[in-house]
This record gives C-alpha cells, sequence and structure tokens, in this order.
C-alpha cells in the first residue's frame, strides 16, 4: 500500500474523507503523514484522533517558500511518502516540491477548472450565476489550479440555491469524489518513487 501525505489548511472534511476511505479499503493506500501550514485546524485535529503524525510549518519561519519545502521534503522523505494530496491546502506549492514529486502530487477544487481558479471559488462561481459548477480532481504544477485535469463531476445549481446550499452539495460531491478517484490512481500505479 502506498504511503501517502495529506496536505490541509482548514476544516478537514476531505481528510476525513480520505482518512475513512483508506480504513474501509476504499482507498488502498496509507495515510502517514498530514501537513498544516497553519495552527488551531480542524485538519490537524483530526489527523491527531486518527493518530496521523502531523507536521506544522509556519512558513514565516523561513526566508524563503523553498526552504520551508525544504524541510517538508526531509520529513515526506524520512516516511517514505511517494505521493502528496492537497485537500484544502491553501498555498501555492514551488516548482522545488513539484518537481520532487512530478505528477504525483493531487489537487482537489471546488469548481470545474479552468474556471473559477483561486482560494474562492465555490463564491466565485455562485456570483458569476452560473447554472451549473462541480468538482475537479487534478494534477499539480507550480501554476494556480492549472495542473492536467484527472477527474470532474458536474453541480447543478437549482433556482433556489443559495450559496450555502450550493456549498453543502459541493462538498458532498468532493467527498466521494476524491477517495474513489485517489483509488483509480492507485491501481494506475501512480504512486511510486
Ligand atoms: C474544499 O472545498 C477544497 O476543494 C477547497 O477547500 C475546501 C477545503 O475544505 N480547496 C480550494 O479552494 C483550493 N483552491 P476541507 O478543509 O473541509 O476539506
Amino acid at each position: 500500500r502506498p504511503k501517502l501525505a495529506v496536505f490541509a489548511s482548514g476544516t478537514g472534511t476531505n481528510l476525513a474523507a480520505l482518512i475513512q476511505a483508506t480504513q474501509t479499503g476504499e482507498v488502498p493506500a496509507e495515510i502517514v503523514r498530514v501537513v498544516v501550514d497553519r495552527r488551531h485546524t480542524g485538519a490537524q485535529q483530526l489527523a491527531e484522533t486518527a493518530g496521523i503524525p502531523v507536521l506544522r510549518i509556519n512558513y514565516k519561519d523561513y526566508a524563503t517558500r523553498e526552504l520551508a519545502e525544504d524541510a517538508m521534503l526531509t520529513v515526506l522523505a524520512s516516511d517514505g511518502v511517494v505521493g502528496i494530496l492537497l485537500a484544502g491546502y491553501m498555498r501555492i506549492l514551488t516548482p522545488k516540491l513539484v518537481n520532487a514529486f512530478h505528477q504525483r502530487i493531487i489537487n482537489i477544487h471546488p469548481a470545474l477548472l479552468p474556471s473559477f481558479p483561486g482560494n474562492s471559488a465555490i463564491a466565485d462561481a455562485w456570483q458569476a450565476g452560473v447554472k451549473v459548477t462541480g468538482v475537479t480532481i487534478h494534477y499539480v504544477d507550480d501554476g494556480v489550479d492549472s495542473g492536467e485535469i484527472i477527474a470532474q463531476e458536474a453541480v447543478k445549481l437549482t433556482a433556489t440555491d443559495d450559496l450555502a446550499q450550493l456549498t453543502t452539495k459541493i462538498h458532498a460531491v468532493e467527498h466521494t469524489l476524491y477517495p474513489a478517484t485517489v483509488a483509480m490512481l492507485i491501481k494506475k500505479g501512480v504512486f511510486v518513487k
């Protein structure tokens, strides 16, 4: 079973879905590390409850993002991590980390890329008045939400959906699409060194 790391900045509901999927066997992988970039996140709490070691990187402690990533790479190497799943990680990775895990870093984005990149995609799509939005899983490159698309699932808005209802629908799709896609990638042999 490939050893994976999950990077998260927030509530961690996608992390929770991934942890659960490894426990049921839907995702035949081991999450051996959770990386967070801020204090007091739901993601850190979830990881600790599940007994998964957490690395908290305070970017302000490092002169450059590359140096922060060096610290991560050291830990990920000693953990034997072969792939990284971004789950609400609100930072751009530099070529340093992206190249070290070439085509082995996956991200989930709450819109149908290339529409609505960035960190407020659900609200941006809602404000634009789209009738269909959705969820994208993609490989990570060093751009913003710009890597090759792996999977997408559409979410339709009804006439009465408000932003909160749309957010709930998007998250529900995320929590099934992410584990299913990771399982498919493992089957394809993506996560090997
Ligand atoms: C998710 O909706 C994820 O798609 C989004 O952040 C949320 C994290 O929720 N990611 C981005 O917007 C990346 N640009 P979670 O912490 O509950 O998993």
